[in-house]
């Protein structure tokens, strides 16, 4: 019978999430024994070497640091720059809470601008006219693995002098993008749920080698992270990574959802670092079996992983409805790290997607839009050349699109291990979902639209 898989269902429960963990078994216990090692400060020089040889090719010499998080980056980055108080950082506004919360523990002032749903790049000429003689620095997020063209930040940021600060850490796709080496910093996470992970890690990449001097130095004196903590993180991660990826564990989560009892929320919070004291919490050096791990996992990185979740994820995409938006859909480049769509009423979208055996998920990542900072309180004084311009209301300032995006965004369960007929079958259930909502117009009634639904799956 046409359209009929393998199991005699024509369409089967899809046993995958919105999030994987990009990582193996063997590497989670690598990690584990590297906690039970010992490490000489021989050994931890040849960590920090390896990445060192990585990070530093010639088309970008800009020096490396290896550290705990993005987060550790980010704030030694504002230590030694020591903006003025009450400077205004620029900064595009999706990004998750802790990096504005930094800025402002620097007391600086958070100046959100929004961004295009479609390239996923900030509105340049928002930007522009948000500068003021208060600005000292942009920074713009490549978001869900897509890489953003950077050149008219630059050149604006150039123009007027300010530093740039480049958030790739959800767009690590490999050693060919290592940020642009005109960014003041690059910022790269290997978290849990990111490509490449080690567990935890970031790294930096630094423009001027006197602020990465000043940053070593600072970095230096913080206490390392000790072998425990790491192994804590690890010993979380084990039955994590079981439930997301060994099988039968992926359907029995799958089965005890169809019987009324989700799971999803409980892991996500089990991923989340630093819920409390982030900033205490942030100040510390890297262990060495961290280190361990990212220079294994980095120096073992296969383009065809990355290569692999792109072709997965285009060829879904190209299966679903025009109908269905997609997000940075024209981003300059897109590896495709998550698979966000957006859609009129996202918790019926989910409700109706899971009543056909398909698992979308709302709160993959941390992300959310930034509220302007004192929103009432009125910007620095103008730039010379934008004194005859009325200042800019409130409301031109808020991010209206980001807030959208993020209030209607909902991640789909597309990543390089779903095999390319469940794709197909994925893709089918989107237009059928997009369908059945579109009867809410005929009938009136949403959960009639997840009934309809039910019936699909169940006769069929
Ligand atoms: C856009 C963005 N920026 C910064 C971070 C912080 O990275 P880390 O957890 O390495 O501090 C994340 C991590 O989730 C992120 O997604």
């Amino acid at each position: 019978m046409q359209g009929v898989t393998k199991t005699g269902k024509a369409f089967p429960n899809l046993p995958y999430s919105a999030v994987i963990i990009d990582s193996t078994y063997s590497r989670l216990l690598y990690a584990a024994r590297q906690c039970f090692s010992f490490h000489t400060q021989t050994n931890r020089a040849a960590y920090l070497r390896q990445l060192q040889e990585l990070w530093c090719p010639d088309f970008n010499p800009n020096p490396v640091l290896p550290c705990l998080c993005v987060r550790t980056a980010f704030d030694l980055f504002l230590q030694v720059k020591n903006f003025p108080e009450g400077s205004e950082l620029i900064m595009t506004a999706i990004n998750i809470r802790d990096m504005s919360l930094l800025v402002q523990h620097h007391k600086l002032r958070v100046v959100p601008v929004d961004m295009d749903v479609d390239t996923l790049e900030p509105d340049i000429s928002l930007m522009e006219r948000l500068i003021t003689q208060r600005t000292v620095a942009v920074l713009v997020a490549h978001l869900y693995g897509r890489v953003i063209n950077m050149e008219p930040v630059l050149a604006l940021a150039e123009k007027h002098n300010l530093v740039v600060i480049e958030d790739c850490a959800e767009c690590f796709a490999g050693f060919s993008h290592l940020g642009d080496p005109r960014s003041d910093i690059s910022l790269f996470s290997f978290g849990i749920i990111k490509f490449s992970t080690s567990f935890g890690g970031g790294v930096a990449k630094v423009r001027d080698h006197k602020v990465y001097k000043k940053m070593l130095a600072l970095h230096k004196q913080y206490p390392v992270q000790t072998c425990s903590m790491y192994l804590k993180k690890i010993l979380k991660y084990i039955p994590l990574y079981s439930i997301l990826h060994v099988w039968p564990f992926p359907t029995m989560v799958q089965k005890s959802r169809e019987m009324g009892v989700d799971w999803k929320d409980t892991f996500v919070s089990f991923l989340r670092g630093f819920p409390n004291n982030m900033i205490q919490n942030i100040r510390y050096q890297p262990s060495s079996p961290l280190l361990a791990v990212m220079a294994k996992v980095q120096s073992e990185f296969d383009p065809a992983d990355i290569a692999v979740q792109r072709i997965k994820c285009e060829y879904f995409l190209s299966n679903l409805p025009p109908c269905l938006k997609v997000v940075g859909t024209k981003s300059q480049v897109n590896h495709f790290w998550l698979f966000p769509v957006v859609v009129d009423k996202p918790d019926l979208f989910i409700a109706c997607l899971a009543a056909m055996g398909v698992d979308a998920y709302r709160g993959a990542t941390q992300l959310n839009y930034i509220e302007p900072d004192g929103p009432n309180v009125p910007l620095g004084p103008p730039l010379p050349e934008q004194q005859a311009l009325p200042p800019l209301t409130p409301e031109e300032r808020y991010p209206y699109r980001c807030r959208e995006l993020i209030s209607h965004v909902v991640y789909m369960p597309v990543n390089r291990y779903v095999p390319f007929y469940m794709l197909e079958q994925m893709a089918r259930v989107c237009r059928i979902v997009m369908l059945s909502l579109e009867g809410i117009k005929l009938h009136g009634s949403e959960q009639m639209a997840v009934e309809t639904c039910r019936t699909i799956k169940s006769r069929l």
